[in-house]
Parts: structure tokens; sequence; C-alpha cells
């Protein structure tokens, strides 16, 4: 009777499957790294549509940037293959001229103004530098072009780094955690940029530990906990997927029990949620639409219900579900600036 399928099989790569490598900027299989004894990258299968936004999300320390040093030739996978842009992922040579990443905080000369770092890049790279103003454009510095980078904002910095990498015209941009860090503003301006990138045409891969900063720019989304995949998909698949809860509170609390075994009996997920400052209540997976039904049921079995009300589940909630970590720790982890 419930109306939510189940979550956690949607990966959905097989449905890429009819896609050819032409149409995926990414894809890899069996993507897997080992440090020593220890597998930080289990396995992975990346498809990443050219094209699309694709959101990579998962707690600190889930294998994020090891990811994403692979895909950029920056370390060697223990195993696995895929293409980058059609070229082979054991010929990084091959791509990287396509791609423009951002990785880590990028070193530019604190002295310099925002320009002359360009500059200085595209000189060292032997790239056409009469695209910077063009590039500054794109990512709302030309006013501030002139001044030393030292002076600029974290949001500013990050920006110039995603200047810098789309200083080569690439197809694909890979970003890693480009919002870490950044305040409310700086979080929104990044955002825009990157959705106006991707309105250019552009493949933009973003990395984030916290689904909340990335989910309304993701197409997609990949997500993953210990190295693993807990969901590859559409985010609006997601969020179809994530329906609402209806919240039961009987009149009296020795009801609880015999309410949750009468709402399962019908068919229905339900749960007994335990909140700090409220009374307890049976949380049941289902739209509004079965408020009344419930209400008879519970009615018909004696039980009075003195509050009935719908919770929307967000994609959060989703996100704790498949990697256990709920982004509360993390953003205490990241306040304490334990973030990798
Ligand atoms: N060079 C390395 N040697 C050993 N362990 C590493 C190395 N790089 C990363 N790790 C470990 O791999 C795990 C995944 O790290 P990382 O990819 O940085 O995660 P994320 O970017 O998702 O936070 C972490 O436990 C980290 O300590
Ligand atoms: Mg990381």
């Amino acid at each position: 009777m419930s109306a939510h399928g189940p979550v956690l099989s949607l990966c959905d790569v097989l449905d890429l499957d009819q896609a050819t490598s032409r149409d995926l900027a990414v894809r890899a299989s069996g993507l897997t790294k080992r440090f020593g004894d220890r597998t930080v990258v289990d396995a992975l299968e990346l498809a990443i549509p050219r094209g699309s936004v694709c959101g990579f999300v998962g707690p600190n320390g889930a294998g994020k940037t090891t990811t994403i040093r692979m895909l950029l030739g920056l370390i060697q996978p223990s195993a696995g293959s895929g293409t980058v842009l059609g070229g082979d992922l054991g010929e990084p040579q091959s791509y990287l001229h396509k791609v423009g990443a951002l990785i880590e905080s990028p070193a530019f000369y604190p002295q310099l103004s925002g320009k002359n770092n360009l500059l200085a890049l595209a000189r060292l790279a032997h790239i056409d530098a009469t695209t910077i103003p063009d590039v500054l454009d794109r990512v709302g510095l030309l006013q501030r072009a002139d001044d030393l980078y030292r002076s600029y904002s974290l949001g500013m910095k990050q920006r110039l780094g995603i200047a810098a990498a789309l200083l080569a015209a690439p197809e694909l941009l890979i970003l890693d955690e480009p919002t870490n860090g950044l305040d409310p503003a700086g979080i929104v301006e990044m955002r825009d940029l990157i959705r106006s990138l991707a309105d250019e045409g552009m493949t933009v891969f973003v990395s984030s530990h916290l689904l909340s900063e990335i989910e309304h720019i993701c197409d997609r989304l990949i997500m993953i906990s210990d190295g693993k995949t807990v969901f590859q998909g559409e985010v609006a698949k997601l969020r179809a997927t994530r329906g609402d809860e209806l919240i039961l509170r009987p009149e009296s609390e020795s009801s609880l029990a015999s309410l949750l075994t009468l709402v399962q009996r019908a068919g229905f997920a339900a749960r007994v949620e335990e909140a700090l400052l409220s009374p307890p209540t049976v949380v049941v997976e289902a739209g509004s639409d079965q408020a009344a039904p419930l209400n008879r049921l519970a009615m018909h079995a004696d039980i009075t219900l003195i509050h009935i009300s719908e919770r929307a589940r967000s994609l959060e909630e989703a996100f704790f579900e498949l990697t256990g970590t709920h982004s509360r720790d993390v953003e205490t982890a990241h306040s304490l600036g334990s973030v990798t």
C-alpha cells in the first residue's frame, strides 16, 4: 500500500548501458584504490553524461578526492578501467588537455593581481592569453581583475581557481569541494557560476561532503560512502522516491505500539519516533492522501489521534540514510577544520 519504493536499489547505472561512451564524459568500472591494505575506493562504477552537472557526495574520508585524483591521472588506480572524454584512464595525457580541474586550493601569487596570476599560468602552460578577460568575466571577477590576489575573499579565490581551470577551454570541469569553507553568499555565487557554466554546455563533476550545498545545481548524483557507491542516478528520481511522511500522535502514549502495529499491518512502512522535546509519534511513509484512511483505521481500533501532519522528507535525510552520516556531524567536523 505504501507508495514508496525501495531506495537502495536505485543505482540506475544500468539505464546508461545503452549510452555509448560518446555520450558519457566519464565512464569507469571497478575503479579501485588501495593504500597498503586499506581499500579507500572500492570498485566504483561511474557514469557522467556529457552536458550534465553531476554531484559527487559523501562524508569526509569517503574517497571523493582519491577518485578525482585517479580521474586526473594524479594517482594510479589499483584496479578498474574507464574513459574520460573518450580517452583511456590509463593514458591521462590523451584527455587531460580537455579537462579543467580545481582540486585543493590552487597556488596563486598573493602579490599579483587576479589577471596577472592567470597570465603567468597561461604562459607556463603555453595557452592563448587573449581569453583571460572572457574567463574572468565568466567567473564574475572582471571588475576585480587588477586587484591583488591577497585582497580577494575566499569565494573570489575559489572563483579565480575556476578561471584558471577554464583557461584551456575544457569540455569537462572537475571541482573538488569548491564550496568548502565559503560563507553563504560565497556558496550561492559558486552555485550560480557552476550552473552558468553548465548552461554553456560544459560537463561539471563537483564534489561536496554536504549534499545541501550542491543538490540544487546537480542533474545527477553519485553518492559514496566508505569508497562504495550508495546511490547513482538522477536527482529528480531520488527526490521522487523520497516521499512524504505522515506524523500521527495518539491521545494516549500507551497506544503508540498498537497504532504502529495497526499501520504496519495495513501495509505501510512506519516507525515510532522519539523526540527530545515533544511526545513520541508514529511516523508513516505516506502522503497526505492517506491521512483520512489512517485516521479512520485508528478510529476503528479505538485509538484517537490528536495530531496528524505531513512532513516532506528531504534529500538530506536520503543522504543520511544512504551514507549513515548526518550532515550535522560533518558540519561539526567542518567547523573544527578537519575537512580533508
Ligand atoms: N596517499 C594516501 N595514503 C594513505 N591513505 C590515504 C591517502 N590519500 C587518502 N587516503 C585515505 O583515503 C580515504 C579517503 O580519502 P579522500 O579521498 O581524501 O576522501 P574525501 O575526499 O571523500 O574526504 C581517507 O581515509 C584518507 O585518509
Ligand atoms: Mg576530499
